[in-house]
């Protein structure tokens, strides 16, 4: 009898990232590949990079010493980089670390068992960066980590050109799927019971430029809606404001399975930054924007993402920012420093924002947003909330966590597994980010 190779595989990064290791798993499980958990055991490692920030890429660059000892210990281990950061720096991980087998772009993921296979038998590395902009290929990889929840790439790349950001450069150009490929793809998931369904994309509000079949995201989730109406929930993510149509609000109000949860990034609140930004919209724009949102959900939830200490930023600057989150009012935001990437135009500009400036400011921001969603959350008290339970808290086994609708997570006590089950619960108190409720039904 023959052993399966075993692979470790972890994940950096967003929830696209999250996918395409899901769908890379699938490949190597149909190879006869086992995952483990770990690394000792394994005859194939994978690290699935992100590049956003420079955080992000030390935390992998931190991890790739350990991979000499490893190899030493078991000659034929292969190890792989993918993602994004293997796009972005390509054969220079072989320069720094010849203990680096595979790097695989993120346009390259479906070929991944193969290229194993070939440097199995030549003993020699691989770099596969070269289809960055051609369709995406996962579509058909059926393999899913869970069974309530799935994510579904719509789109890959990006055709904007935010002068922060890298994902421009390591994702590609803007290539949406087909919608009856991705109608087949949902129609699937129906049929093995799936409850919430997360589309993907970088963008995924300009979701159908450049198909012959002349079709919009609003377009998409009409259709999804009629081809799969037995999924309670759809979900998208992420939006950009300058795509962020009333078509897209409408579909909202009128769609049952369409959950009332934008997230709708806004990076700063000084239309100075936003335009050292490249980002296509002021701060009334975008304020315009998210009041036509409430008027067709008024109960839905709006989430966003700052950057703070953006080359050029004062401190008038960033009390924008947090006059535009006051006015706002949004019930969570992603914080983030402004990290410099390689090749991206912001480069130019002086990060004139000294570390510990950034840092304050972060952490005055954070504060009031803190305090913000404290209050806003205090609206579902007292209220009857539909929450699909995912899986009992680590802590309690007799409580459940889930979310509602908004994507506010809730935790309420029972006694029976409620694991994948809509239920109704009685929202009693707000803990941080948390709801606590009794499940009424
Ligand atoms: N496509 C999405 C965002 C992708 S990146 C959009 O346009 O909204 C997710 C978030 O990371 C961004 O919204 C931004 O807030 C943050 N980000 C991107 N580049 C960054 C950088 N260089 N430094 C700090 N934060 C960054
Ligand atoms: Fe990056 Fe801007 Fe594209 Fe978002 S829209 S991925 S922030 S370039
Ligand atoms: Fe990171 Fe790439 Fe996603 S840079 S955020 S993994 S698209």
């Amino acid at each position: 009898m023959t052993m399966n190779k075993k692979v470790f595989l972890q994940t950096f990064g967003c929830q696209m990232n999250e996918r395409d290791s899901e769908a890379v798993e699938g490949l190597l499980l149909g190879r006869g590949y086992e995952t483990t958990p770990a690394l000792e055991d394994a005859d194939l490692i994978l690290y699935n990079t992100c590049s956003i920030r420079d955080h992000a890429e030390q935390k992998v660059f931190g991890r790739i010493g350990s991979f000499r000892k490893l190899k030493e210990k078991k000659p034929t281990l292969i190890v792989g980089i993918i993602g994004c950061m293997a796009q972005e720096h390509g054969e220079n991980f072989f320069k720094k670390n010849p203990e680096i087998d595979l790097v695989c772009g993120p346009g390259n993921l479906s070929q991944i068992p193969d290229l194993v296979e070939a440097i199995e038998t030549k003993r020699s590395p691989r770099l596969a960066i070269d289809r960055l902009n051609e369709e995406y290929s996962l579509e058909d990889v059926r393999h899913r980590w869970g069974s309530i929840k799935a994510l579904v790439t719509i789109m890959k790349g990006c055709d904007h050109r935010c002068t922060y950001c890298i994902v421009p450069y390591t994702r590609g150009e803007e290539k949406s799927r087909s919608s009856e490929n991705i109608l087949r793809e949902i129609k699937d998931l129906e049929v093995r019971g799936f409850k919430d369904v997360m589309l993907l994309g970088q963008n995924v509000n300009s979701y159908g430029k450049g198909l012959p079949e002349g079709i919009d995201f609003a377009g998409l989730l009409y259709k999804i809606q009629e081809t799969a109406p037995g999924i309670p929930r759809i979900r998208f993510i992420t939006s950009h404001p300058k795509d962020a149509h009333t078509r897209l609000f409408q579909a909202m109000r009128d769609l049952p399975g369409v959950c009332e949860h934008l997230h709708l990034p806004v990076q700063s609140g000084s239309d100075r930054i936003l335009r050292r930004m490249k980002r296509e919209h002021t701060a009334q724009w975008y304020l315009e924007q998210i009041d036509e949102y409430r008027q067709y959900a008024p109960e839905g939830s709006l989430t966003t993402d700052f950057i703070v200490g953006f080359p050029g930023e004062t401190e008038e600057d960033f009390m924008e920012t947090v006059g535009l989150a006051e006015s706002a009012q949004f019930d969570s935001a992603y914080i983030f420093e402004y990290s410099p990437r390689p090749g991206t135009p912001a480069l130019k500009l002086e990060d004139d924002v000294p570390p510990k400036e950034k840092r304050r400011r972060l952490q005055c921001l954070l504060a009031a947003q803190k305090a913000m969603s404290l209050k806003k959350n205090q609206r579902f008290v007292g209220k009857i909330i539909q929450v699909l339970f995912e899986s009992p808290t680590r802590k309690d086994k007799n409580r459940y966590s889930g979310r509602t609708r908004e994507f506010k997570r809730v935790v309420a006590p029972s006694a029976r597994s409620v694991t994948g089950e809509l239920l109704n619960v009685r929202i009693s108190a707000v803990a941080d980010e948390t709801l606590v409720g009794e499940i009424v039904s």
